[in-house]
């Protein structure tokens, strides 16, 4: 299946019935590793929230959401290296068991800049879950990266929360760029 996202072609990658069946074994995880515990889930907008909001509908303790901001492609198809922090986070974290969610981790830049700096608030622990990584274009080692929806290739994706030109965001599968 095609779909035309602002002026590019995609093909579908992922359907919606298995992003939420991946999404359901990650919640099932989450569970039992903070049962009894309440844990804050923080959001890195705005490619997070379809997958955050999935996410947490099914956490069965008590947990809190908060959101974070730090843009590193400005609407384009490939990063800058240029990271700016459009919205700080807006709740004390220290003592907390912080859960990071991000929609893609590729060079890992974003997160990496995002760990350090969480990490200088004490929490009490962070781990991150992204929806989906690209272990070619990897750079970083990301020892907190815990939960991996799905590994795919060096291609760009839009859907379910990720964009081209602020569109697609609402397609309900994960779709990657035509060749
Ligand atoms: P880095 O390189 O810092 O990139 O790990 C992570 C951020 O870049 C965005 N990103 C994408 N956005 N389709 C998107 O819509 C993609 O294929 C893609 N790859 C990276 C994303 O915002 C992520 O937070
Ligand atoms: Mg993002």
């Amino acid at each position: 299946m095609t779909t035309l996202v602002a002026d590019l072609k995609f093909e579908l990658l992922i359907d919606a019935e298995t992003i939420k069946n991946r999404v359901d074994e990650i919640a099932t995880h989450l569970n039992t590793e903070y049962a009894g515990k309440n844990p804050l889930f923080v959001g890195v907008l705005n490619g997070c929230f379809v997958f955050m909001a999935d996410l947490v509908r099914q956490m069965q303790m008590p947990c809190e959401v908060s959101f974070t901001k730090v843009a590193s492609y400005h609407g384009g198809l490939t990063t800058t290296w240029q990271l700016r922090n459009d919205l700080d986070l807006a709740v004390n974290i220290e003592g907390r068991d912080v859960v990071l969610l991000e929609d893609i981790t590729d060079t890992g830049n974003t997160l990496t800049y995002l760990i350090a700096d969480l990490k200088q608030r004490k929490p009490a622990s962070i781990i991150v879950c992204a929806l989906l990584s690209k272990p070619a274009a990897q750079l970083h080692h990301i020892p907190e990266l815990k939960y991996v929806g799905f590994e795919i290739e060096n291609k760009f994706v839009v859907g379910y929360g990720l964009d081209y030109k602020e569109m697609g965001r609402n397609l309900n599968g994960i779709y990657q760029l035509l060749d």
